[in-house]
Order: C-alpha cells, then structure tokens, then sequence
C-alpha cells in the first residue's frame, strides 16, 4: 500500500478491503461513494473484473459494503453501484443494516450499437443509503432542477387556496438522466467506466457540506475526488491500479510527475489530427 497525496486529498494505492480496514477510522468519514467493479469482465489496466462464481463476487462485496458501513459517521450517506444483475443482491444485503432512502436509475441514451435480440441496458442502478434516516445531510436547494410538470406551461394549480403559479423547481426524482462520459468530452479520461463529473456533482452537492470527508473506496478515474475538491470537500481515493493512481495525481492538481514520468492527459487522436490540420495551414 502506498499513501499519495496531501492530508485534504489522499490517494491511497492498494486494495480496497486493506485500506478501508487500516486506514480509514470507523464512524470519520460523511459521505461514501462506492462504484465497484461490476463483475461484468471489464478491462481496468490488464485486470480482468470477472470473479470464478457470483457467489465469490458477491462474499468480496458484503466485505467491503459491511466496512463502508462501519466508516461512515452516524449522519453520514452512503451511494452504492453495481450493475443491474446484482443490485438486487445489494439491496437485499444493505436494507438489513442501513437505511435505503431511494433507488436511483442513472439513465443514458446509448446512442451508438444498440442490442438486437433483446433489450439494451440503458441504465445502471444507484442505492442511498443513510445511518439514520433522522439526522442526514440533504442540500436539496443546492440541487434543484427545472419541474418539467405545469410549471413549464405557466399553469395554474387550482388545488391550492388561493391558486397559485405551479413551482418550477424541484429536487430530481429518482431517475437521472446524465451522459455518458464519451471520448470527444472534454472530462475524458483513459478509464473504461469513467463516471460523468455531473452525477458526482449532483451526489457531493446533496449529500455533503463544505469541509466535509468523502471517500470513494474503487476510484478509477478519480471523478469523485475531483468533484470533492472542486467543491470544497476533503477526500480519500482508494485504487488498486497504478495507471489510475496517475490520473488522480493529475486531476487532482496533486503532481504532474510519478516516479519520474511526466504525466499529462491522453492526446486525442482527433486532436491530433485538429494539430495536424492546423500544420499544414500554418506551413
Ligand atoms: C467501476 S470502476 C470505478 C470508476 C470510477 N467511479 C470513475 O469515475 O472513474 C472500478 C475501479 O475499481 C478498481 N478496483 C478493482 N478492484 C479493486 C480493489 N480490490 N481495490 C481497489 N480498487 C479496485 C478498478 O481498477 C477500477 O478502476
């Protein structure tokens, strides 16, 4: 295990289940956002996310939800992903030793090849979960959205005594429809499940304060320790692959340097070629 980073922004290089049992204090941290692999046989830097039996998978994972737990403060939250095959497992594993406050569906439109003989996946699911449901962080102004219901219409809501505008305002519902980060974005990172920077933004936002802890215990490309920074939060980065810790030190302003390479985002091909074009102009 190798500890990167400063103080308010650590990057601890290792495996999750080690470092949240060392080195992470129990009861510390306010918010956790937990994005595993999905057991779905991802590529992350030549480790294959594929487990011999969802059995196995699933032992691996009530470890680390079970230490997650253990973790957070009292009036702490708790966002948790996987994919749509074991969430239900999850959700049956949490809703006995946590409070699910809601079952939120990130939802994208997949634009490019689509399934043919069967029903694309066009979502992938997002428990919240709070210690207590009494006494947690909700920022709901910080998070507000446009009501896409008589508000938009300038209607009249006549049920109220006197009728009055309805709202346009009001906190998401539980279906969040967000892009997925694609290669042309700007936020690109050389992470094959990147997570877009305005899910984290909307989670950070709701579910923390200013000065307050947030720990992402499988970070991949560092989004929720960016976001966390950009916000004004402190963060714990967990990951177990070095080519990721380098993204981290990167996004997080933290180093341009690791172990003497010289790190700097991915050159774009078709930025390469916008150079190339422009050479030719020039010359
Ligand atoms: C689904 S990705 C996380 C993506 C991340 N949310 C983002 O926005 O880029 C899961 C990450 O967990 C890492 N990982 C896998 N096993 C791990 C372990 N035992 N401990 C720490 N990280 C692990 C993988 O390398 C991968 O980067």
């Amino acid at each position: 295990m190798e500890f990167l980073g400063t103080n308010k922004y650590k990057i601890i290089h290792g495996d999750a289940l080690q470092a949240l049992k060392y080195e992470v204090k129990d009861n510390s941290v306010d918010l956790i956002f937990a994005d595993p692999p999905y057991n779905i046989g991802k590529n992350f830097a030549g480790c294959k996310d594929k487990w011999n039996s969802d059995e196995d998978y699933l032992d691996w994972c009530y470890q680390w939800l079970d230490l997650c737990i253990k973790k957070l403060k009292t009036n702490g939250s708790f966002y948790v992903m996987t994919s749509t095959q074991f969430m239900p497992y999850f959700d049956l594993y949490l809703r006995n030793r946590i409070n699910i406050m809601s079952r939120i569906m990130w939802y994208y439109d997949s634009s490019g090849v689509q399934a043919k003989n069967y029903y694309g996946s066009m979502y992938e699911p997002i428990l919240f979960c709070v210690k207590d449901k009494n006494n947690y962080t909700f920022n709901s102004e910080e998070i507000m959205v446009e009501a896409k219901t008589g508000s938009k219409r300038k209607l009249i809501d006549y049920r109220k005594n006197p009728p009055q505008p309805y709202n346009t305002r009001k906190v998401p519902g539980n279906v969040w429809e967000f892009a997925r980060v694609r290669y042309r974005m700007e936020e690109y990172e050389n992470h094959p499940t990147q997570k877009p920077i305005a899910l984290l933004d909307r989670i950070i936002r709701a579910s923390s304060n200013e000065g307050d802890l947030v720990l992402d215990p499988f970070s991949g490309s560092f989004t929720t320790a960016y976001v966390a920074k950009q916000l004004g939060r402190s963060c714990i980065g967990i990951e177990l692959q070095e080519e990721y810790i380098k993204i981290g030190l990167r996004r997080l302003g933290l180093s341009n340097e690791y172990r003497g390479e010289v790190l700097h985002r991915v050159m774009k091909s078709y930025r390469r070629e916008e150079t190339e074009e422009q050479l030719s102009l020039n010359f």
